[in-house]
């Protein structure tokens, strides 16, 4: 099916290019297919893009690889002759302290989480600068800013990501491109389902990650892609240059222990 044929005429979205990177699964899956059931005609960009949702253009690139990020995004967005909104999702998680990982592990998960979001970007924005409002979303993630346990590698990536983030949107707001990043908490997605079946006692891990929220449970993936969509939207032409958090209160709320 072409993505066209999916797109009601009065959609305020029809006319919308986006691309979403790590669109197979969890939170990349839940923004295609919100963006596409808004009427966008939506890339789903991915290493393995079998399972991107219905509708979408699937595009499969490995965003280690910059030859094959900008073949795929130029195949995508040619037609168009634009991208209208990026959502620069990829990537990997990676559990252990400091003294954990090898250097290529440190090198790997640097590479996909931060580079990947830069070869993506620097392929994207030939085709955003042809767009009249265009924005772009990067998936930071809580542990950027919350000092987590057994996250060392993957927070510096995430903080690295968002500081990434906020330099990019200084060096585009002039030109009329928005950039922020959305971090979002503990997000029920394949990611976090990997982590809980490795651990010892996986039905107490997950107690442990709805508990980490104060709302007392994890993030859905739809609520992030919510929250995408909003950042994504033209009319909130004076969002750039932040973060929103998606988080159950994680990084703002103290409450008093209930024992
Ligand atoms: N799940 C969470 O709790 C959580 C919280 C905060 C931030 N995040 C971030 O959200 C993003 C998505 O996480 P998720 O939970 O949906 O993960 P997920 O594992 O369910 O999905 C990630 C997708 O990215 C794709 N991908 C991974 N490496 C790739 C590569 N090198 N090239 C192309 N595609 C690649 C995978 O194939 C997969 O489809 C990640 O950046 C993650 O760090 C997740």
């Amino acid at each position: 099916m072409k993505a066209e044929e999916t797109r009601s005429p009065s959609s305020p979205w029809r006319e919308t290019i986006a691309l979403v990177t790590g669109a197979a699964s969890g939170i990349g899956h839940a923004v295609a297919a919100l963006f596409k059931d808004e009427g966008m005609v939506v890339g789903a960009l991915d290493r393995d893009p079998g399972e991107v949702p219905e509708g979408c253009v699937p595009l499969c690139a490995d965003v280690r690889e910059p030859e094959a990020v900008k073949t795929a995004i130029a195949a995508f967005a040619e037609p168009y002759g634009r991208l209208d909104v990026l959502v620069n999702n990829a990537g990997i998680s990676f559990v252990g302290t400091v003294e954990d990982g090898t250097e290529e592990d440190w090198q790997r998960v640097i590479d996909i989480n931060l580079c990947g979001q830069m070869r993506v970007l620097r392929a994207s924005l030939p085709w955003l600068r042809k767009s009249v409002a265009a924005s772009v979303v990067m998936m930071s993630s809580c542990s950027a800013l919350n000092g987590l346990p057994q996250r060392a590698l993957y927070s510096a990536s995430k903080g690295a990501v968002e500081a990434l983030s906020h330099a990019v949107a200084a060096d585009l707001v002039r030109e009329g491109i928005r950039v922020n990043s959305l971090s979002p908490g503990t997000v029920r997605t394949p990611f976090m389902e990997r982590i809980i079946a490795r651990a010892a006692d996986p039905e107490a891990k997950r107690r442990e990650f709805a508990q980490r929220q104060p709302t007392g449970k994890m993030v859905e993936p739809g609520e992030v892609a919510r929250a995408a969509l909003f950042l994504a939207d033209p009319r909130n032409a004076s969002l750039t240059g932040t973060t929103l958090a998606v988080d159950g209160g994680m990084g703002s709320l103290r409450l008093p222990r209930e024992d």
